[in-house]
């Protein structure tokens, strides 16, 4: 692969999400245990609960972060894909959880170098299934789909997902990250994509907490948020038929969240938005 333009600081939450996602109780999600995601999901902790007074986005962040992880494999089930290509995977169980659930399904699996090379060494010496793809990708690059380790196949209903990824993005690079998503769908017969939104409009009206919240997450990734982040949730799906969807539309978290966590879903900090392309999508 051609050497990477993507920023390999975004990789530092996904071991904070790899562990979230063990204490969710994920399937498969022990095989991605790692020190470091445990030391700052403990280190987290107290900080939340000291903190927790400024409301439920930061008193229940981490149930939240399980509703977005249980509601888009909610969403991934109730569509039944053929084949699913989820990029900036990280250290999410996700893709081995579901091979392994499902022979019929192929997953694919993609993240820059360094994260994918985090997630070999995880796996050790775990049997990946054989319907189980993990590769290097740039999602950021021209030639993005031409990288993929592995490529839907002719008649395969494909979704493609990103958790916790493109709000990592500025603007120019959200265009070039969906255009890329929107061609690799369109020249596999269409499809649909899934992925989270975190727009200014549902961050709590407390200036002082959004703004260290933002920072301090910009500080940790090595970027500003300052221009990145959508005003609200009807610009991102517009902006995502600009890319060339044909229609992107916000998904009902509450029917999508029967999980054993049920925050208050008004005080939700993104929404999961489906972006298709083609009829069938
Ligand atoms: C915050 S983590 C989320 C990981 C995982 N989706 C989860 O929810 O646990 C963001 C992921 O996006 C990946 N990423 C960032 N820029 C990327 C790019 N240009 N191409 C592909 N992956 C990228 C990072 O390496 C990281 O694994």
């Amino acid at each position: 692969m051609k050497p990477t333009e993507g920023n390999q600081r975004i990789g530092i939450p996904a071991y904070f999400t790899s562990h979230a996602w063990v204490e969710a109780r994920f399937d498969k999600a022990d095989l991605f245990e790692t020190k470091q995601g445990r030391l700052m999901f403990r280190a987290m902790e107290p900080l939340l609960r000291v903190f927790g007074f400024l409301g439920p986005a930061v008193r229940l962040h981490n149930e939240y972060l399980f509703v977005r992880h249980y509601a888009q494999e909610a969403r991934l089930r109730q569509i039944r894909p053929t084949c699913i290509v989820e990029i900036g995977a990280g250290l999410s169980p996700r893709g081995i959880a579901f091979a392994s659930a499902d022979p019929d399904l192929r997953y694919i699996e993609v993240d820059l170098p360094n994260m994918v090379a985090a997630k070999r060494r995880a796996l050790g010496g775990f049997p990946y299934p054989p319907n189980y793809f993990l590769g290097t990708v740039d999602l950021l690059a021209e030639d993005f789909s031409k990288t993929l380790p592995e490529m839907p196949r002719p008649g395969d209903r494909v979704a493609v997902v990103t958790e916790g990824v493109t709000d990592y993005f500025n603007m120019p690079e959200k265009r070039k990250a969906f255009r890329n998503i929107h061609s690799l769908l369109l020249a596999h017969g269409g499809g649909r994509y899934l992925l989270d939104i975190y727009a200014r409009e549902n961050f709590p009206q407390l200036p002082f907490l959004t703004n260290t919240f933002i920072r301090t997450l910009g500080r940790m990734v090595g970027r500003s948020f300052d221009d990145q982040l959508f005003e609200r949730v009807a610009d991102a799906r517009r902006f995502l038929v600009g890319c060339g969807f044909d229609e992107a539309h916000e998904l009902d978290l509450a029917e999508l969240n029967t999980s054993a966590y049920q925050p208050p879903l008004g005080e939700c900090t993104y929404r999961i938005v489906e972006a298709k392309v083609g009829e069938e999508g």
